[in-house]
């Protein structure tokens, strides 16, 4: 063999160093330096030159991650300190009785210090490294024996081969969860589905299924990543005498770990990290299924010790389950406001993600075919954060005979008129229009909702009965009803009726961007009937306008431009809106801008939304500022604009105080939303 120049062995050391420092920025730190391409450059020289030098080659060499052969089966590892699960709590009660015995055990009356973590949903693995290099990585098994997954643990780009820095201990074994990030999941879901393969049901079988791999080749191409927790064996090194400070010393050597772990004080403080991190649940990046609370002090930890296969310092505050499986009892059709057929699933009431569900959307057919769901069928239904509940997948095994797939029907089912589907659109539309008494209502929804004319206490149940009794066909027959003959219907006293009727006076006065919102005109939402509005500056402009002069509106395409078009051009909307504004709707001019771009009234304007909110959920206040163009962010900095604060606001509220962020509560908000700043 060749004897190695001595340059070539001084360039292998310094990419190799240089590899594994970009790594821990990249990884550890969260702060990279160079761009995925320049790392990939820097591998590739380390293997150029480990093939023209074979000797150069080491153990912990970047480029050694992926073994070749496959194992014929798993080596067994028997733990040297037996692996332990949690307790779980799942209420309030649950954690206030776990402090509560804590302090009780160590005798103290004063506020516990507890690391608070989320609990992320993968699996455990405990990763040993001898004198700094990895030597072994091992899972949980049944607590006391494990897998020798080695192999599999060096493929994650994430876990150092070698401990960085100094001080560690010369024997340390470091535990931490195994999990797949949600949009790699998504990624090897949507891979496997094109190759005809089957797919994973969530992160965490994937992540167990991609780690239980006998060639580590595969492994290799699955998005695996590691959070470390705890130090379980450690010898020959002290390690500090807080959990927190344990996390930030493995941090130093290297080994990731939660960015959202948090010290807090009390029980207060437990319940304040679990509220904040279950309304960001959502948004993480990975899955979580409750957060693990621990007593900080390594020391109080030892005195409280362990009942049966539980520590009785540490607990995992359980979030309620977002996925549940029922029964299908029926897939209904529902009519929307403009004739889109969607198929619901009605189902058994199940309580998932925190409220009980009967119905679960399927969108259209093609999805309601993909899914194959049928009546009779045990379903997988989930429902995260605020999002609407849907059907995940079909339980197969427990379809009951003879169960059929439901079709798209020929008719429609609420007015009879045909249904068509075009080729192209996933959409199946009922053709009956506004003589489709279900399209009239849902058009007289979507007229009197909050963000059109605001109509107060114009709810579903009473535009059903309206409809129905044939008191209203359009949104102009509403502004013709009297007080009497609203009392005359079900569950109106005199004076709700008296109410409804100021609040259809006072919703006259608007604005015209609201007013072409509420027309519902297929596709145009709040943003487009801003634009709308801003260029033509008057509905005469807009109604009068061609085709042409619609599409020139910025962020007008073809298709809703003949949308717009196509509404305008209806004699039937004509008389609506003549008869609308003959009773008195109304609404300021605005100054109309032409073929200048229109600016949104937000635009720029970055907005935190924190707390609770009496009129509307935090999601609709972020869709809300969207929608007029501003960005709604999560976290406060400098460059946040403003503050929204509800109701028991927390942190997020004492930091635009600490860096003077202007804080609006919701009252100013409203108006904020209602007349923005510098807009139409
Ligand atoms: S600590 C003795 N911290 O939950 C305590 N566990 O039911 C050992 N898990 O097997 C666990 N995130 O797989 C801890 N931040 C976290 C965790 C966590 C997830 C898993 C772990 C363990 C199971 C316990």
């Amino acid at each position: 063999m060749d004897t190695v120049p001595d340059k070539a062995a001084q360039r292998a050391a310094y990419l190799r160093q240089e590899i594994e420092r970009h790594n821990y920025l990249y990884y550890v730190v969260n702060a990279p330096e160079i761009t995925d391409a320049e790392w990939d450059r820097l591998l590739q020289e380390l293997r150029a030159l480990e093939a023209e030098f074979p000797t150069l080659v080491t153990e912990d060499s970047p480029t050694q991650r992926v073994g070749t052969a496959p194992a014929a089966e798993f080596g067994e590892v028997r733990h040297r300190l037996p692996m332990l699960s949690l307790d779980n709590a799942f209420s309030t009660e649950d954690v206030q009785t776990f402090d509560r015995r804590v302090r009780e055990r160590l005798g103290v009356e004063e506020e516990v210090g507890y690391a608070c973590e989320p609990k992320l949903d993968g699996l455990a693995i405990s990763i040993t490294y001898e004198n700094g290099a990895l030597v072994q990585a091992a899972t949980r098994g049944d607590g006391t024996t494990g897998e020798d997954v080695t192999h599999n643990i060096r493929t994650i780009a994430s876990v150092p081969l070698k401990l960085r820095g100094t001080g560690w201990p010369s024997l340390l074994e470091a535990r931490g969860e195994v999990f797949m990030p949600a949009a790699g999941f998504e990624r090897l879901n949507r891979d496997a589905t094109t190759r005809g393969e089957k797919t994973f049901v969530n992160p965490r079988n994937a992540a167990a299924g991609s780690l239980r791999q006998l060639d580590p080749r595969i492994t290799a191409t699955r998005p695996l990543e590691v959070f470390f927790y705890a130090v379980g064996v450690s010898d020959g090194g002290a390690l500090p005498g807080l959990h927190s400070e344990v996390l930030s010393r493995l941090r130093d050597w290297g080994l990731r770990t939660c960015p959202e772990a948090r010290v807090v004080l009390g029980v207060g403080g437990l319940l304040q990290y679990f509220s904040d991190l279950g309304e960001r649940r959502s948004r993480l990046p990975y899955q979580i299924d409750g957060v693990v609370y621990k007593v900080d002090s390594l020391e109080l930890q030892q005195r409280l010790g362990f009942v049966s296969r539980a520590p009785r310092w540490a607990i995992a505050h359980k979030f309620p389950a977002e996925e549940e499986s029922t029964i299908v009892r029926g897939i209904e059709w529902q009519v929307g406001r403009t004739g889109a057929l969607t198929p619901v699933a009605r189902l058994e009431p199940v309580f998932v993600g925190g409220v009980t569900v009967s119905n679960a959307t399927l969108h259209n057919i093609d999805e309601l075919r993909r899914k194959d769901v049928r009546a009779g069928d045990t379903v997988i239904i989930r429902r995260a954060g605020d999002v609407i509940p849907e059907v995940v997948r079909v339980v197969a095994e427990r379809r009951p005979e003879g169960a059929i797939a439901a079709e798209l029907p020929a008719q429609c089912p609420v007015c009879g008129s045909a249904v068509v589907k075009h080729e192209d659109d996933a959409i199946a539309r009922c053709t009956g229009g506004l003589y489709c008494p279900a399209q009239r209502k849902e058009s007289l929804r979507h007229f009197a909702s909050r963000r059109a004319m605001d109509i107060e206490g114009l709810g579903a149940k009473l535009i059903d009965q309206l409809v129905d009794s044939g008191l209203v066909a359009n949104a102009a027959d509403l502004f013709r009803l009297t007080a009497a003959q609203f009392s005359g219907l079900d569950r109106m006293g005199d004076k709700s009726a008296e109410n409804l009727v100021g609040a259809l006076a006072r919703s006259k006065q608007t604005t015209l961007p609201r007013f072409l919102f509420a027309l519902g005109i297929r596709d145009v939402g709040e943003a487009t009937s801003l634009a709308l509005a801003a260029h033509f500056g008057s509905l005469d402009a807009l109604r009068t306008a061609d085709l042409d002069t619609i599409q020139q509106v910025p962020d007008v395409g073809p298709i809703i431009a003949q949308h717009v078009f196509e509404f305008f051009s209806q004699p039937h909307n004509r008389e609506v809106i003549d008869a609308l504004i003959d009773h008195g709707v109304t609404w300021p001019a605005i100054e109309p801008s032409g073929n200048r771009e229109v600016e949104l009234p937000l635009a720029g304007k970055t907005i935190v939304v924190t707390g609770t909110l009496s009129s509307m959920s935090r999601d609709e206040a972020q869709d809300r500022i969207r929608a007029l163009g501003g960005k709604a962010s999560a976290s406060v900095s400098r460059k946040t604009d403003y503050v929204v604060a509800g109701t028991e606001a927390g942190s997020k509220l004492a930091k635009a105080n600490e860096l003077g962020v202007p804080v609006l509560d919701e009252a100013d908000f409203l108006k904020l939303i209602a007349h923005p700043p510098a807009g139409p």
